[in-house]
């Protein structure tokens, strides 16, 4: 049985090379990782957070507990700015979804878990916790690395084969009825729990401390086949229908028949489901808009390609929209470079290297090739790239700064 607790000091963040960690963990069973990221600070404070939560844009909640009463709070944000103050010393939570897209050095951790598909990341929550703050023993559907990264948290954890799963009726939050942990663990800064999806969990603030959930996303099999078929059903043509140029007469004229039921089946497959293609090009697009709760808007790209060139010969740099998420597929009739729901038919190595592009310089875009080179663009054009003129992150006055000021793109 694998260890359920590992020190990473000597090989962060997972304390095993990464395909040790998948085999034995990933989807299966949880890890404590000691020193997953060795001597942390914090990149943002609890101010910054309870600034982003004031945010009209920014998806926020303050869940309070009052423990006499046993009874639970749920706000939802935007909130407002003096009402932080005012705020009891105790028990409270303050979550902040999204804040990789408001928060450039936060986005930075993700290029930690390149472990994994980046399309299968979906955000990084940070939770701000005031002493004894939680949000109440429950399971999550998707996977989860919840990094501590300021002060201390007690994490409590139920890693038995069947643990039970019923909810209180009594809160609004999904919380469960019965926690029974198997584990118990005070985590601080730099410490990270795997969670794999259905673990119950318990997390209580020890002293006032920020969290960090780097969440995964996992559409469920009726979201994609409900997609799919939407997409097959927006594309198709109407001529394609149930025939039977070979009906011959019926038995009973109320029967549906076996021919019957082999037409219907002959009429599903005139959608090509099972086409690999079209299969492939669906899923590119659908996740990379899949739970995607901000929008990418060209905003004022004006300049010219010879003027961007220029600049980027000149020490500027093509930035990614915070919102602009992107994957790529080789195909049987070529590749694809899917882009917030668009597929950009491109040869393979610039597909690669622009899906895995946060940040072009002269020389990346100059190694392109031409028709990399007009994909990004075109990409610039319609906002999911944005110049910016030098390190310090000055845009050349365009006026569209999207991080810290801005993250939303709306
Ligand atoms: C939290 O950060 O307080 C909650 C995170 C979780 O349990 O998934
Ligand atoms: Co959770």
């Amino acid at each position: 049985m694998p260890p359920v607790e590992i020190d990473a000091s000597a090989l962060p963040p997972l304390g095993m090379p990464p395909a040790d960690f998948l085999r034995d963990y990933w989807q299966k069973r949880p890890l404590l990782i000691r020193n997953a990221f060795p001597g942390f600070v914090s990149p943002i404070e609890p101010e910054d957070l309870a600034g982003l939560a004031c945010e009209e844009m920014a998806l926020s909640r303050i869940v309070s507990h009052d423990r006499d009463r046993d009874h639970w709070r749920l706000r939802t944000g935007p909130f407002r700015e003096d009402e932080f103050p005012g705020m009891p010393h105790q028990d409270w939570t303050l979550l902040v979804q999204d804040v990789d897209k408001w928060d450039a050095d936060v986005a930075a951790l993700l290029d930690c878990f390149d472990f994994l598909p980046r399309w299968r990341i979906d955000d990084i929550m940070v939770s701000f916790a005031a002493p004894g703050g939680s949000v109440g023993a429950h399971v999550d559907q998707y996977d989860v690395f919840l990094l501590q990264a300021q002060g201390r948290r007690r994490w409590q954890i139920d890693a038995s084969e069947s643990p039970s799963l019923t909810f209180r009726r009594d809160v609004e939050l999904k919380l469960l009825q019965r926690f029974s942990p198997t584990h118990d663990w005070v985590l601080g800064p730099g410490d990270m729990l795997y969670l794999p999806p259905g673990v119950p969990h318990h997390g209580v603030a020890e002293d006032a401390c920020l969290t960090f959930s780097v969440g995964m996303r996992a559409p469920s099999a009726a979201e994609l086949l409900g997609d799919f078929v939407d997409t097959l059903a927006a594309e198709a043509d109407e001529a394609l229908r149930y025939r039977d140029p070979d009906l011959e007469p019926p038995r009973d004229p109320a029967e549906i028949d076996v021919a019957a039921m082999n037409r219907a089946v002959e009429a599903l497959n005139m959608l090509r489901m099972n086409d690999p293609e079209r299969l492939g090009d669906w899923f590119g697009r659908f996740i990379t808009l899949y739970r995607s709760s901000g929008e990418v808007i060209a905003g004022e790209n004006g300049r010219s390609r010879i003027e961007i060139e220029w600049d980027l010969q000149h020490g500027a740099r093509l930035v990614r929209h915070p919102w602009s998420r992107m994957a790529w597929r080789k195909g049987g009739r070529g590749s694809r470079l899917y882009v917030n729901g668009h597929a950009i038919a491109l040869p393979a190595r610039a597909a690669a290297r622009v899906a895995n592009s946060r940040v072009l310089d002269g020389d990346d875009y100059a190694a392109l090739g031409q028709a990399g080179q007009d994909c990004v663009f075109e990409l610039y054009r319609t906002g999911h790239y944005h110049l910016q003129m030098d390190a310090d992150g000055d845009d050349g006055g365009n006026g569209a700064t999207w991080w810290p000021e801005d993250g939303s793109g709306q």
